[in-house]
Order: structure tokens, then sequence, then C-alpha cells
């Protein structure tokens, strides 16, 4: 633990110095803030001299660093403790920090590239370790179809394929719908050497994909390609024709020994879980290459579309600027628009994220009405940041690391845990102090708050 935290001071020591090397300013920001919309719940801090109203704990400086870069302060960076109360994983915790930069006048190709000589910079300086220059790119839709996510562990040789087109008119309705379907999506996960898998661990992985929503895990063992369907074992052999078979064979390349997964639903199932699936498999079969494969990921749609809430989504954050500049062709085809935003990935983990952003206020507007958020909502929440876009904003845009993602990377780490003084369980709780806990009656009285009956634990 100790070795890690040395290597975690040697980190942010050298990220600073890259940093102030090029004239980025370390500039703080407030605490107790208002709620910024980064997608999670927000921590909240009663007020006590304004009864009834409450302060959020950032779940990033996002406005606070736009803000800046309209008022003069071209480039700035922060490491800074940032908030969400979301689920917990192995590589999220409620309080975590940020490595936030912003820059005015840059676009995105020259932030990526002074983010990449960064971390190469690091790995260099710290692991003595060379990382590829220029870090290779890959596109939303691409790393989508191809590994089922957005954060591609590229350590992994095992890929996706698609075969709908194969499958929209056999018999075999699970395939059928969702290969007619223009939302659902029919995807192969080849596995060399697959065919060694017991009944009982293709049962364990079809209880795995369930966890993602997948409805089952269709498979065909090859023990004899050459042999058309006798050389091949199956439950779903007998739904589907020669042909389709023919072309699942050929277009997976599968040998004999080996085994393919099947996954069909809404696109979004498949991809969560034959995307994990593949990672799951990676691990199990010990498949994992060693070294690092970074990789930037880049045209990410603007929105999603929320079958269940029925509205928009954005995917980075409502600040993000589009690469249309025309307001009516966004509107006339939010769905299809691609952002100027950018994640880097490392080893399958989102190391970073960020975007240029939207530096006029009609566009701002526009998007936060694609939203759902009208003009009086905007004024309410966002009223600040309007008033300054109106009074000429600069180009900007800036990216976050998860410092904390770094470091676990850099170690070599399992948890976010692993590498934080302090953290907390995975039911947010801390260990050492017992936070949260229990106040006196006094203090609620004083923040004018009153406790509801607890449900019974
Ligand atoms: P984003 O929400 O992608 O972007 O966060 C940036 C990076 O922060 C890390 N991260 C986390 N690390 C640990 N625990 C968490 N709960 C957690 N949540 C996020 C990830 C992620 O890539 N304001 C934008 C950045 C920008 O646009 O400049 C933002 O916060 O490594
Ligand atoms: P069933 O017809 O439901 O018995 O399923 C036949 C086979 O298809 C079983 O091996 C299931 O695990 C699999 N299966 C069922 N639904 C799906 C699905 N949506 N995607 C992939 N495989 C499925």
């Amino acid at each position: 633990m100790q070795e890690r935290l040395r290597t975690r001071a040697r980190v942010t020591s050298l990220l600073r110095r890259f940093l102030d090397d090029r004239g980025f300013l370390d500039i703080e920001t407030p605490m107790l803030t208002r709620a910024t919309p980064e997608g999670a719940r927000d921590y909240l801090v009663p007020s006590r001299v304004h009864p009834g109203s409450f302060y959020a704990l950032p779940q990033s400086p996002q406005l606070f660093k736009q803000l800046l870069m309209m008022s003069g302060m071209d480039r700035y960076y922060q490491i800074v403790r940032c908030f969400r109360d979301e689920d917990l994983r192995a590589d999220r915790q409620p309080e975590f920090t940020q490595l936030d930069i912003e820059t005015s006048f840059m676009d995105e190709e020259e932030i990526m590239g002074l983010m990449e000589e960064m971390i190469r910079k690091l790995f260099a300086e710290v692991l003595q370790t060379e990382l590829p220059e220029p870090f290779p790119r890959m596109s939303f839709a691409e790393a989508m179809d191809r590994f089922g996510s957005d954060k591609p562990d590229l350590r992994i040789p095992l890929e996706l394929v698609e075969i709908a087109d194969l499958l929209q008119d056999v018999e075999f309705k699970v395939f059928a719908g969702p290969a007619k379907d223009p939302k659902g999506r029919v995807a192969a996960l080849h596995v060399p050497g697959g065919g060694e898998l017991s009944r009982k661990a293709i049962d364990d992985y079809t209880q795995f994909v369930g966890r993602y929503g997948a409805k089952g895990l269709a498979y065909i063992k090859v023990n004899d390609p050459a042999a058309g369907r006798d050389g091949l074992q199956s439950p779903i052999l007998k739904f589907l024709p020669d042909a389709a078979v023919e072309g699942i064979l050929q277009r997976t390349g599968a040998k004999a020994g080996d085994l393919i997964f099947f996954g069909a639903d809404k696109a979004k199932v498949v991809c969560d879980a034959l995307g994990a699936l593949r990672i799951r498999l990676g691990h199990d079969l010990g498949l994992i290459e060693a070294g690092w494969r970074p990789l930037w990921v880049v045209d990410f749609p603007m929105f999603e579309y929320d079958e269940g809430d029925k509205r928009l989504y954005a995917l980075h954050h409502p600040f993000t600027a589009p690469r249309v500049d025309d307001l009516q062709a966004l509107e006339a085809n939010p769905e299809q628009t691609l952002s100027r935003a950018y994640d880097m990935v490392l080893n399958g983990t989102e190391l970073g994220g960020g975007s240029v952003r939207i530096h006029q206020p009609e566009m701002q507007q526009t998007v936060f009405k694609l939203l759902g958020i009208d003009e009086e909502e905007a004024r309410e929440k966002f009223g600040f940041l309007l008033d300054a876009l109106e009074h000429g904003a600069p180009p900007h845009g800036g990216i976050a690391f998860g410092l904390d993602r770094l470091v676990m990377l850099m170690t070599g780490s399992q948890s976010i845990r692993d590498v934080m003084a302090f953290p907390k369980t995975q039911a947010a709780s801390c260990l050492l102090t017992e936070a949260p806990a229990p106040v006196a009656d006094l203090q609620l009285k004083e923040l004018n708050l009153r406790l509801r009956k607890l449900p019974q634990a």
C-alpha cells in the first residue's frame, strides 16, 4: 500500500510539472456548489443559513472550468475531488480524483495530441515503458460492432461478428426477431479452442450474460467444420437452415475445436452481454496479451434515446459541441449527429473523457431543448452559463482523467480502492471512521431537518 501511495504521489507530481511547464494554471473551484449534470446522483449538503436549501458537492468542475475559459484564463488544470452517488464497482468510488483540464483555442486534434504526450511521458518516466505514438483511434460505432463496448480491451483477441443479415428469414424467432428489428442485433462471438468448455461452464456463462439482460446464450461447438451439420454440436442447429450455418462458419472463420456463442436481442443488450462475456472469456481462458493498449474512442453520437424515459440523454454531457454548426440540421436529426467528444481508453478502462464545448448561446439553448430542458429550467439551472456565453466565449475544450484509475492501472492493482488512502467500501461507508453516521438532534434542528421514520433494519 505504501509503495502504491508513493507511486501515486510521483504520478501527480509529474502530471503537475508537465502542465505547469506548458502554462496551465492550477485553479481551485468550489466544493459547496449547485448540482452539475454529469449523470449520477448528487451528494447534498443542507444549508443552515438558508433553511430548506442544499448545496451539492461537485460531480466535476465542468461548468467552473468553462467559465474560467470565458473569463480569459486560457489554460486551467486541477487535481480535484469529485463526488458521485452511484452504484460502486472496482473502478468506481463515491469520491474520487480527477485530473481536470480545460484550454481555450485548441481543437480536438491539439487537445488529444497534448494529452497523449502527457500520458506517454508519464509511462516513460514511471514505468520505463514506451506507449505507441500516436495512440490508435477507433470510432464509437466500430468499438461497439467489434467489441460490444466503448472502452474495448484490445489485449483480448476475441471479436463480435455481425450475422443479422444471415438470419432474417430463419424460422427460429429468437434470432429472426432481432435480425429484422432496426434496433436489434444478432452477433456471434467466436472462441478459438472453446470446444473444450464443459456444459457446466456454458451454463455459468449463460447465467453471467443474464446479468446484462440476455435471455439466453446459444452456442455451436465446432468439431469438424468440413463435415457440415454432422461436425457441429448445438441446441439450436435444428432451427437453422444450411445457408445460415455455412454463412456463420465462414464469417467467424471457426475451426475444429472452436466454439461460437450467439447473442440476439436489442443491440444494447447484445453489446453489453457479449462485450462482458468477451472480457470474462479473455480472463478465464488466459487469452489476455501482455502490455499496454491505449486508444482514443471518437465519433460518439451526441445523444442516446432512452426507451424507458422516452427522451434523449447526452452521451457525454450537455455542454459538448456537436459536429454540425447548423441548429436546424441538429434539431432535424439529433440521434444521427456526432459529437466532438473523445475518450482515452487503456486496457479496457476508460481513463479519461472530454470534448470540445459549445461556445455559442444559441447552440447551448438548442441542446438543452433537445434534452427536454425548457427555457425556464435552463435559465433557472444554467443562467450563469448562458449569460457568460452571451458575452462572447472563446472556442474551448478539455478533458478529465480518473487519477485513481490511472494509478490503479500503472500499479497493476485490481481496484481503485488499492490506490486510495482511506477508501470506502462497496456500500459507500468508511470502515475507519464509520461514516456515514447519525448526528445529534441539535444538529438536525439547526439545519431545519427532521428525519422520517427509518425503515426497520
Ligand atoms: P467523466 O464523467 O467521463 O467526465 O469523468 C472523467 C473521468 O473520471 C473518472 N471517473 C471515476 N473514477 C472513479 N470513480 C468514479 N465514480 C468515477 N466517475 C468518473 C473516469 C472518467 O473517465 N466533466 C467531464 C470531463 C470533461 O468533459 O472535461 C467528466 O467529468 O476515469
Ligand atoms: P429456447 O428456444 O429458449 O430454449 O433457446 C434455445 C437456445 O437459444 C438456448 O441455448 C438459449 O440459451 C438460446 N437463446 C435463447 N434466447 C437467446 C437470445 N436472446 N440470444 C442468444 N441466445 C438465446
